[in-house]
């Protein structure tokens, strides 16, 4: 396995506010990218925003003001909230930035010289919104056209076209004969079943009459760049002459599927001699209460607002939690509220409470050692191994949601340890053996503490940070050896107290008047 890992992110339209659909991606992507570093991978994450194309313009038009200016601010805004959200990518491309300009410019026309790109007129129903021609197919059951175009017009146009079908055959081949290049593995059969038609060649161009906004055929300057020809490139682009390609996995949500990265992306490299991706990861569409997430009306609840209350790490984990990686997920406050009081407040909060408290009262802050050893504690090391061994298991197929849950099984096994042990108790015997009892138990849970705050590191990087300075462990830049078991604890210092999950504020009362 070679120790580069090069993760990418779809790229967000330039075209609005960053909403949550935004946010989880980055945060999956993010967790994957913190994860395979801790792995000791040389990683690249990279991701950024798409910025050319007929809505960037009409948005601009309507606001009065220049396409640029107007994606200058919202990039601004977009890189904001990976701020806020403690996303570590190394890189962030603009597809507005001179360095991928040049390379979509000349992948057109080495495809051009290969003869590869033909030009032709066509004449058909043209949807604004999706900026493609319509063909019957697409029309609804009643005839009509699913909102998802917006308006449809009939226009007829001199375009050129990418020769796509003939790599239909290879594709077909390429997906059987790698079955995790799609994953999960059902989105894989969905893109077989589209693949049975017979494939169009691909319209790359829009004529400047109707669109200015984009990156300029290379062999002709009346044209520019269809958005998505421009858009998949951007993943090469950032990372040409650096020998990061082809990229381990691009993380995406899938509506953008097929056909953009299961086909047109594939059969542009193919096209180009350039090896494909190793593997997209698909994720499914958050829901808020239930309604679709990135409407443009917007949705009554702030979803982003719960980092900036509750903290980006809260946010993190709830969205890491409650998707099921490839299926949707519903985003309400008393789903996360939940998930905030009962697996971070009671579960782990609590722990690192309740230890940080006996290691005071009893031991002067400073970790124990492990002096009885007893079912109950080799039982609970052998769920640590469990654990952790699932939780790996699950990362290798970026089952993040699984991953935790079985992270927090060990979690549950250790509040119910402390219950079992009553420490309270052992306290106040005189009996050596309880003593030794004690000494163990706070040993063992210190030790649990450390191992899954550290496992836990990816997903809370602030807070698993802090949970380790407060039991007085470092914080490790890599799992190595990090995540067995082991006594290199005892004695070290604890802090008085920790709170890592505030309790939530009930919410104020409405003023009387
Ligand atoms: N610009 C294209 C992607 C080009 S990639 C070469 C695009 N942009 S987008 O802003 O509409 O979406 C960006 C990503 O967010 C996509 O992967 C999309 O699936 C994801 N999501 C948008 N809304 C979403 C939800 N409601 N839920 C989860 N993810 C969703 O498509």
């Amino acid at each position: 396995m070679s120790s580069q890992f090069y993760i990418t992110t779809a790229i967000d339209y330039a075209n609005g506010s960053p909403h949550l659909g935004h946010a989880y991606e980055k945060v999956l992507s993010d967790v994957i990218a913190r994860h395979r570093r801790m792995e000791g991978r040389r990683v690249h994450f990279l991701t950024g925003l798409d910025e050319h194309g007929q809505k960037v313009q009409q948005t601009a038009q309507k606001r009065g003001v220049g396409p640029q200016a107007l994606v200058d601010e919202i990039a601004a805004v977009f890189q904001g909230m990976l701020r806020d959200l403690r996303i570590s990518h190394d890189d962030y491309i603009r597809t507005t930035e001179p360095r991928h300009k040049q390379v979509v410019q000349r992948f057109l026309q080495q495809l051009f010289d290969k003869g590869l790109i033909f030009k032709a007129t066509k004449a058909g129903w043209y949807s604004v919104r999706q900026e493609q021609f319509l063909s019957d197919k697409d029309r609804a059951e009643d005839g009509s056209w699913p909102e998802i175009y917006g308006e449809v017009t009939q226009t007829t146009e001199e375009n050129y076209y990418f020769k796509l079908s003939q790599f239909q055959a290879w594709l077909i081949e390429h997906i059987r004969a790698h079955p995790d290049f799609i994953t999960p593995r059902f989105r894989q059969n969905q893109v077989l079943e589209f693949l049975k038609e017979p494939m169009n060649d691909l319209c790359i161009s829009r004529p400047k009459s109707r669109l200015t906004w984009g990156i300029e055929l290379p062999f002709d300057p009346a044209f520019v760049t269809y958005v998505w020809f421009d858009a998949l490139t951007n993943y090469y682009s950032a990372v040409e002459g650096k020998g990061l390609w082809p990229a381990d996995v691009h993380v995406i949500g899938k509506d953008i599927l097929s056909p953009p990265h299961a086909v047109y992306w594939p059969c542009m490299l193919k096209a180009l001699g350039i090896d494909p991706p190793r593997q997209l990861l698909v994720h499914g569409w958050w829901t808020i209460n239930n309604q679709k997430a990135s409407k443009s009306s917007g949705n009554a609840l702030d979803t982003l607002g719960f980092a900036a209350t509750h903290g980006a790490d809260a946010f993190r984990y709830y969205l890491c939690r409650e998707m099921v990686v490839g299926q949707d997920a519903d985003f309400s406050a008393a789903t996360f509220e939940n998930r905030y009081k009962a697996d971070l407040g009671n579960n782990l909060g609590n722990l690192v409470n309740r230890l940080l408290n006996m290691v005071g009262r009893s031991y002067a802050g400073k970790v124990p050692a492990a002096a009885a050893d007893e079912e109950l504690e080799q039982n609970l090391r052998g769920l640590w191994a469990e654990s952790a061994r699932k939780y790996q298991e699950a990362f290798r197929e970026y089952q993040v949601s699984h991953a935790l849950e079985s992270l927090w099984v060990f979690i549950s096994a250790m509040n119910a340890y402390i219950e079992a042990r009553a420490p309270w108790k052992l306290a106040k015997s005189a009996d050596p053996a309880d003593r030794a009892r004690l000494d163990s138990c706070l040993a063992h849970v210190a030790e649990g503490l450390r191992l899954a705050g550290t496992l836990l590191l990816p997903v809370m990087p602030e807070t698993c940070g802090k949970l380790l300075t407060h039991i007085g462990r470092p914080v490790p830049d890599r799992f190595a050896d990090q995540l067995a078991w082991s006594w290199a604890g005892t004695g070290s210092q604890v802090a008085e107290k920790c709170i890592l999950f505030p309790p939530i504020e009930p919410p104020t009362a409405p003023a009387k008047a």
